[in-house]
């Protein structure tokens, strides 16, 4: 399974902050927000991610994670020249995805739960076509919110509906196999120019190939889109790891517990980092694992 990371688009709601910087390049909290969905194909055993962003910021993300060599990985990039829509990944992606099957994650979502790495590995190895994931907000007018019969069957998708059906939304955590290429070439534009992520959504559910898991009230997914989501995001990880010790999408940590790097390797990245708490967590785990 390959992954790839949506990390494109304008981040006009988060203006002026990301007028020089990609969105997906902002802290949250002690690390930058793309930390997290990679964390998430890390933690799904995922070792081929591509990057798509924009000309501007692609070299940025270089810069940040390079060829994933130092965590055990390859990391490619992929540069968008216009915002077509996140099916588009899928076609830019062709070349990278080549036979295989797909995960797709939105740069700029956050997830965090108790059961997740579970979540993760069952969409895998379970995957007959599409698999998404049912979420409820108390804003779905904002997503792709999810219509049920009264059997809990899925009847639809519905992209930012005015009179949504559900409170269940599809959070941007997809995963595909590699039929999802040709689905995407054929995806029309919605009437806000863009190819939807919905749409292949609602071709796979056509199929009879669409799996919605529902995920429960123990994981969280946390919301990016305004400077005051961005705000809690950070609290919530702050709170997280300063009471358990434990860091939230620390991708050098997961790196090593999937076994992509080893102890000695962990030890030197966080020496790299060692001004930092960040950095000082690193050493002490890898510390830990030497002394034992
Ligand atoms: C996109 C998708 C939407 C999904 C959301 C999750 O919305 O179109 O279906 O629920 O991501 O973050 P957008 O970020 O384009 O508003």
């Amino acid at each position: 399974m390959k992954g790839i990371i949506l990390a494109g688009g304008h981040g006009t709601r988060l203006y002026p902050m990301t007028q020089a910087v990609s969105k997906q390049l902002l802290p949250i909290y002690d690390k930058p927000m793309v930390y997290y969905p990679l964390s998430m194909l890390l933690l799904a055993g995922i070792r081929d991610v591509l990057i798509i962003s924009t000309p501007n910021d692609t070299p940025m993300y270089e810069r940040l994670l390079g060829d994933g060599s130092r965590l055990g990985v390859s990391i490619f990039y992929k540069v968008q020249d216009t915002p077509r829509g996140l099916a588009d990944a899928f076609i830019l992606g062709v070349d990278f995805i080549g036979e295989d099957s797909v995960c797709l994650i939105l740069g700029d979502n956050i997830f965090y739960g108790q059961n997740m790495t579970g979540v993760l590995k069952d969409a895998i190895n379970n995957l007959d076509g599409a698999t998404v994931f049912g979420y409820p907000v108390k804003n779905p007018k904002e997503f792709g919110v999810v219509e049920f019969d009264e059997n809990h069957n899925v009847i639809s998708i519905e992209e930012k509906p005015e009179k949504p059906k559900s409170n269940y939304v599809v959070p941007g955590l997809y995963f595909y196999n590699n039929q999802v290429v040709e689905i995407a070439k054929r995806v029309k534009p919605s009437a806000r120019g863009e190819i939807e992520i919905t749409s292949v959504n609602n071709a796979y559910l056509d199929m009879g190939k669409l799996k919605v898991s529902l995920l429960g009230r123990g994981t969280a997914w946390l919301d990016t889109g305004t400077p005051q989501g961005m705000l809690k995001a950070a609290e919530y990880v702050e709170a997280v790891q300063s009471r358990q010790g434990y860091y939230v999408s620390c991708i050098e940590e997961i790196a090593w517990r999937r076994g992509f790097i080893s102890t000695e390797q962990l030890l030197k990245l966080g020496k790299e980092l060692q001004t930092t708490d960040y950095g000082k967590y690193i050493i002490s785990l890898a510390e830990e694992a030497m002394s034992q």
